[in-house]
């Protein structure tokens, strides 16, 4: 295994996933707690993380030295690479110039047993840097193997201990061949066979849940997306009738999705699960309603409401599951504290934790989404709900912009359903990030047969996307769009118009609320 020992980079967990994609395991331990993760792990390599501090304050922090004298390799990241040269008798300063952010090349100029197979010498690669400090010493026995403008210590190597410091970071997207280096440090460099898999993944989690939960009861509640629906089947796998799902049906749902779940979880896994159909609740409550936050905050809040209430009819539990992301986690911590303005109150089961005083189980913490899908297929999930696309927590009522009524909720449900079967048909779902349809508050006039129409508008949205964070609208092939638009008017009384919203995230959002 590989022990990558946490600085605080927002981005440590993309280290341990490129590991995991080398078919390698590894751990994440913040560096206060690494020297006990290495004395249970003894792991055969080691990756040190970027981070916010600098090497040179004091009190900065460190790696246990005695990593160093375990005779294993280790690769220092930025922050990671900084404190392994001053650890070891290097330098590192405060660059002059402010640093360097970006995409920058690295100029290979000596073999390397990081880039064996993969950069010859001579060549010019692309990386990603984002660093204020740099090396300007190397320890003894350390030789730069690879420069860029900005960095004359862009990769440093001792080869006869196996050490290794790179000034960028191979572990995001933007270093192309970053991947492949830290495939080749965890296989090549480190000898780890590359056969490790979620199979395992799921076996090591199994094992971690059991032993956090004892003979616990643990509640999950189903939102109907792929994550709360994974990590309940797991978290069953794991400790069986000591779970119990509750999915609180608020009636916003697309079409046949409620249905889905209550059959894939009592059909399919027998798993305990409570539907509580509370449809009339929020139709009632939403009545009225117009502003888009004052949507989300009702819903939000009777959602928890309804939870609260069935967890007590089931004499109270003392761990909530939850299918939280790794994106989740950085979101929540990134914007924490922050001077960032709420644009949207998105709708979780946050708070309840702490209201019902009860531990959280999240076992897909460190997984990006795709892994969750990947972990999904593992666990036997079916293809139509691991492949399904983001649906927001406050379902259909953020798509009717003005008053939510269950006869528009009906035509939404229609119009959407008829969108996205001819998306399967045409064979795009699975490229698009996340597609629906919204039910606008506005009429427009239209002849059908021999008659006048005056009927309700509706806009189709489609985007491309690999986090939510960013999207753009996803562009269909030519007679798509016309063709959903007639089936659409031609099938559901009450649509007279279709439109398609090109705006792409930001300015826009993902959702019109
Ligand atoms: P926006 O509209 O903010 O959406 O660009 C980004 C992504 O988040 C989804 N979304 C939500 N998901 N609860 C959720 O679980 C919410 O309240 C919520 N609001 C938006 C949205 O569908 C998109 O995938």
């Amino acid at each position: 295994s590989i022990l990558i020992v946490d600085f605080g980079s927002q981005v440590t967990q993309l280290i341990a996933r490129r590991v995991r994609e080398a078919g390698v395991y590894s751990e994440i331990a913040p560096f206060q707690s690494a020297a006990a993760a290495f004395e249970r792990m003894q792991p055969k390599g080691i990756i040190l993380s970027g981070g916010p501090a600098s090497v040179t304050t004091e009190n900065s922090p460190r790696v246990p030295q005695h990593f160093f004298e375990a005779g294993i390799p280790i690769l220092g990241i930025c922050y990671g690479q900084q404190v392994m040269s001053a650890q070891l008798g290097g330098n590192v300063i405060v660059s002059g110039d402010g640093g360097e952010f970006g995409s920058a090349f690295v100029e290979v100029k000596s073999p390397c047993a990081l880039f064996d197979g993969l950069w010859a010498e001579g060549e010019r690669h692309q990386v990603w840097m984002s660093h204020g400090d740099k090396v300007d010493a190397i320890p003894p026995g350390f030789t730069p193997v690879a420069v860029s403008t900005g960095a004359p210590y862009a990769i440093v190597a001792d080869e006869a201990r196996r050490f290794y410091g790179v000034q960028f970071h191979p572990e995001v997207v933007h270093t192309p061949d970053g991947g492949k280096l830290i495939a080749n440090f965890a296989r090549h460099v480190c000898g780890l066979s590359g056969d490790w898999t979620m199979a395992e993944f799921r076996e090591t989690k199994i094992a971690e849940i059991r032993a956090q939960v004892g003979k616990g009861r643990v509640i999950c509640g189903l939102s109907g997306g792929v994550d709360s629906a994974v990590a309940a089947v797991l978290i069953h796998e794991a400790i069986g009738e000591q779970l119990t799902c509750v999915y609180v049906d608020h009636g916003l749902m697309r079409a046949g999705e409620s249905e889905q779940v209550v059959s894939l979880f009592r059909g399919a896994y027998n798993i305990p699960l409570i539907h509580v159909n509370v449809e009339e609740l929020f139709l009632s409550g939403l009545a009225g309603i117009t502003d888009p936050e004052l949507k989300r905050k009702f819903i939000g809040k009777t959602f928890i409401d309804v939870f609260d209430a069935e967890a007590k009819k089931l004499g109270g539990a003392e761990f909530l599951a939850q299918g939280t992301l790794y994106p989740d986690v950085i979101e929540s911590v990134s914007f924490t504290g922050g001077p960032s303005v709420t644009i949207k109150s998105h709708h979780n089961v946050g708070g309840l934790p702490e209201r019902m005083n009860m531990k959280l189980v999240e076992p897909l913490r460190e997984l990006f989404k795709d892994e969750v899908r990947a972990l999904g297929r593992e666990l036997g999930l079916p293809e139509i709900f691991v492949g399904r696309h983001p649906f927001p927590g406050p379902g259909l009522a953020i798509r009717i912009p003005g008053e939510v009524t269950k006869e528009r909720c009906d035509i939404l449900r229609k119009a959407d359903a008829i969108y996205l079967e001819e998306i399967r048909n045409a064979g795009l779902y699975d490229t698009i990030w996340q597609a629906f349809a919204v039910l606008l508050p506005v009429r427009s006039v239209g002849v059908m047969g021999d008659g006048r129409t005056y009927d309700n508008v509706l806009a189709l949205r489609a985007v491309t996307s690999t986090d939510g964070m960013t999207a753009q609208a996803f562009q269909f092939p030519g007679d798509f769009l016309p063709r959903v638009a007639t089936r659409i008017i031609n099938e559901v009384k009450g649509i007279n118009r279709v439109t398609y919203d090109y705006t792409s995230k930001p300015p826009g959002t993902i959702e019109w609320e």
